[in-house]
């Protein structure tokens, strides 16, 4: 960042440059009425003042309907213009690419806590690749965070109890500053770190660095585990260890329902809700299984709640989508294959 005053943080992503725009008409706008008001003020304040006594006051003018219309239409085209503008804005914002590489966010009094889908885990800083879109999925372990990176102009609250997901992309490589935005406790004020923005050659020999060489995982809970493997390994061991196997039998229809193809796709509950089984619905099936229970099956899955943090659902969830993505032939979150 180049010294100097800044009134902003520079533009850092590809949303930056957007956020920025309408922020300014929305200023411009506000500026301009402002001056016209203050302006009119003053001077009708002085042509209409108090003369003499025996003045005649001024006639009484009403109804000027090309006066009113103005005055209707006007601040009605430029509030839609906002309002469509702003639409654009939030819809472009609230919808990461597909082919997004994704990264898992936990928040916690305080600190900010990162997994890669190759397995890296990072505290309080991130690292990602220039040029391209990058998917956070966010959760709490404990109160309300907000996540927020000033220069990419992304903010989103991290909530306990549900997952939010926010995406970006760096146009600059360098640091840019990580902060939590929510008061939530002592130490909120330390809930900072950085974004490093590298060059993908840098990224890679970074994430090659970390943990050696990433390796593609095998998506059956029988194979033998990867320890310091991807994430979807991580989810695989605790799948495993926690014995989800038992009654989630890969192919063979077991106590619980074949979890091989689930992902993405659409469940039929016993409600006669059909849902589409993503993050959010994965997780809530883990922690609270009698929330949405699978049409044709009985709720005997014990809730997972304070079992298991958020970082393991995050390796749960990982794996699950692993084996929905097999079925579907969908290699998106395989990016530690392809690279
Ligand atoms: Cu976390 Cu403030």
């Amino acid at each position: 960042m180049s010294p100097g005053f800044h009134l902003f943080p520079e533009q850092a992503s590809t949303m930056a440059p957007r956020v920025d725009a309408l922020y300014f008409y929305l200023v411009g706008i506000s500026v301009f009425f402002s001056l016209l008001i203050f302006t009119l003020v003053i001077y009708f304040a002085i042509k209409y003042r108090r003369g003499f006594e025996e003045e005649e006051p001024p006639p009484e003018m009403r109804d000027i309907l090309a006066l009113e219309v103005t005055w209707i239409v006007v601040p009605l085209i430029l509030a839609l213009i906002a309002f469509f503008w702003g639409a654009n804005v939030y819809y472009a914002l609230a919808r990461p690419p597909q082919n997004a590489l994704e990264i898992f966010v936990v928040g916690r009094q305080w600190m900010w806590k990162f997994q890669h889908p190759d397995g890296q885990r990072e505290i309080n800083q991130l690292h990602v690749p220039l040029g391209r879109p990058v998917k956070l999925t966010l959760a709490s372990e404990d109160v309300i965070h907000s996540f927020f990176i000033p220069a990419f102009r992304v903010k989103y609250d991290v909530v306990p109890g549900r997952y939010t997901t926010i995406w970006f992309e760096a146009t600059q490589p360098g640091q840019f500053h990580l902060f939590c935005a929510e008061y939530c406790g002592t130490q909120h004020s330390g809930m900072i770190g950085q974004v490093v923005v590298l060059e993908p050659e840098q990224y890679e020999a970074w994430l090659g660095g970390e943990l050696g060489a990433p390796r593609a995982v095998a998506g059956l809970p029988t194979s033998r585990p990867v320890p310091e493997g991807s994430l979807t390994a991580k989810g695989q061991q605790l799948f495993r260890d926690l014995g989800c196997q038992v009654c989630h039998r890969m192919e063979k229809q077991g106590i619980g329902p074949v979890l091989t193809g689930v992902f993405g796709s659409q469940v039929k509950l016993q409600s006669g809700e059909t849902v589409t089984a993503d993050e959010s619905y994965v997780r809530e099936s883990i922690l609270n299984p009698q929330a949405k229970i699978t049409a044709g099956f009985q709720p005997l899955m014990p809730p997972f709640q304070g079992r298991i943090n958020e970082e393991e659902v995050m390796q749960l969830v990982a794996y699950i989508k692993s084996l929905g993505q097999t079925q579907a032939g969908n290699r998106q979150g395989a990016v530690s294959s392809t690279k």
